[in-house]
């Protein structure tokens, strides 16, 4: 199977039809596309309803989480609507299946990676924004248990690890993505490769500790690369 990955399309009220041309010409190169969140700027339904019309030019599945971004007015349900109205599968707990691929998916959390991972000690604020990471961890394993396929995809907005990370900050690995998260995906053998976003000036390829391949496709990071925004990933 060809799986186009695209993430952080960040479409913004004053696009006019951004993807419809970028989705027709991945509909006939790829078998399925994964949008890796951060589909709008700001979490608006105008910004939602206008990628749900380019989502509707695609005539491969279409599938994928929603990144931070998407929920910055604080009606990420809306955003899901508007995009389910539009062919789209929004994944977060319920695994999908394609032609005997399996797809799982949650947006993740942060938290930060190795020595510099938050650990849930002291303040209960502290303990809720690990708990948050750790319930992403838990949705994303859940998922991928009901899997019965022999490959599958992780499909995520945050990073589980810390390699598709460089070319950020050190700073700020911590708010880019969660190890938490790589957890579940070592745990299950039919994982065959991971794609996530939100680190636009990352690296594209890492692996997770147990050498499982990981993709970041924001698309800032594909375009230099690629001379195109999406990647194209064999399954
Ligand atoms: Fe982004
Ligand atoms: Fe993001």
């Amino acid at each position: 199977m060809r799986v186009a990955a695209i993430g952080d399309l960040h479409v913004q009220e004053s696009d006019v039809a951004p993807y419809r041309e970028l989705f027709t010409e991945i509909s006939s190169h790829a078998d399925v596309l994964l949008l890796c969140g951060d589909l709008t700027n700001f979490g608006k339904t105008s910004e939602a309803e206008i990628l749900a019309e380019d989502i509707k030019s695609c005539t491969i599945p279409v599938l994928g989480v929603l990144g931070n971004h998407d929920y910055e007015c604080g009606q990420p349900e809306k955003v899901c609507e508007i995009l389910h109205g539009a062919g789209m599968v929004v994944l977060d707990e319920q695994a999908h299946e394609i032609d005997g691929v399996g797809f799982a998916g949650v947006k993740g959390f942060l938290g930060g990676f190795g020595r510099g991972e938050l650990a849930p000690f002291g303040e209960p604020i502290i303990k809720a924004f690990v708990d948050e990471a750790m319930k992403e961890a838990r949705k994303l394993e859940n998922a991928l248990r009901t899997l019965r396929t022999e490959r599958s995809v992780a499909v995520l907005h945050y990073s589980p690890v810390p390699g598709t990370l460089e070319g950020e900050p050190t700073e700020i690995y911590q708010y880019l993505g969660s190890q938490r998260l790589s957890e579940p995906i070592d745990r299950f053998d039919h994982v065959k490769a991971v794609v996530h976003g939100h680190a636009h000036h990352g690296t594209y390829e890492g692996r997770t500790p147990l050498g499982k391949p990981v993709y970041n496709v924001a698309q800032f990071v594909l375009r230099p690369l690629f001379g195109r925004p999406y990647a194209l990933i064999e399954v």
